[in-house]
């Protein structure tokens, strides 16, 4: 992580397993989710919550980044899943990139085989998983955004299960050392 980002970015409330970012702007958003992305592998989950315009498809361009994919992030509202490429470092994993908005009833999101998706090998990232939440597995990461002002945002990490805690514990090490 750059100093700058060190220096900009600080923590607001750590619990033991929880972790509160600040971001200032878009480029900050997106250098968190370069740092997460770089860490992920086969399998992992992780959920967006929070409102429209919040920030949630910045992060999950980080995110790709992070993973060495070089292929454009788009909001996948319409057509409900993206799927991405990781780099040659991340095993060219597929990444999945899903968005519920547009789903309200339980038996269309059941319709879209979510579980292919966090049962594969590749990395699942769910905007809008709040539309789902009873039929996810348990073990994710959750991240909740919050809008502070036009260009402030609060992202806060909660990790459910062990490998969410230790990613989160390892994100914070490598942010704040
Ligand atoms: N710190 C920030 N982090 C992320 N997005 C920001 C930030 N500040 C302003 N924005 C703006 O907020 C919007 C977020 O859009 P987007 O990522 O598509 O949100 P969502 O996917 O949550 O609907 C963009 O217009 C972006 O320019
Ligand atoms: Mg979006």
């Amino acid at each position: 992580m750059s100093d700058a980002m060190s220096r900009s970015s600080f923590p607001v409330a750590q619990t033991p397993h929880m972790l509160d970012f600040i971001s200032h702007s878009v480029a900050q958003t997106e250098r968190i989710g370069q740092r997460l992305g770089s860490m992920l592998g086969p399998g992992d989950l992780l959920l967006l919550l929070g409102p429209f315009g919040v920030g949630k498809t910045h992060l999950v361009k980080g995110v790709a980044s992070g993973l060495g994919s070089t292929d454009l992030v788009t909001s996948p509202s319409f057509v409900l899943v993206n799927e991405y490429r990781a780099g040659p470092d991340h095993g060219n994993l597929p990444i999945y990139h899903a968005d519920l908005y547009r789903l309200d009833e339980r038996a269309e999101i059941s319709g879209i085989g979510l579980e292919e998706l966090w049962s594969g090998q590749g990395v699942c990232l769910i905007e809008w998983a709040e539309r789902a939440a009873d039929m996810l597995p348990t073990d994710h990461l959750a991240i909740s955004l919050q809008h502070l002002s036009d260009t402030k945002r609060v992202l806060r990490f909660v990790p459910h299960g062990e490998r969410y805690q230790q990613l989160v514990a390892q994100l914070k090490q490598g942010m704040f050392g």
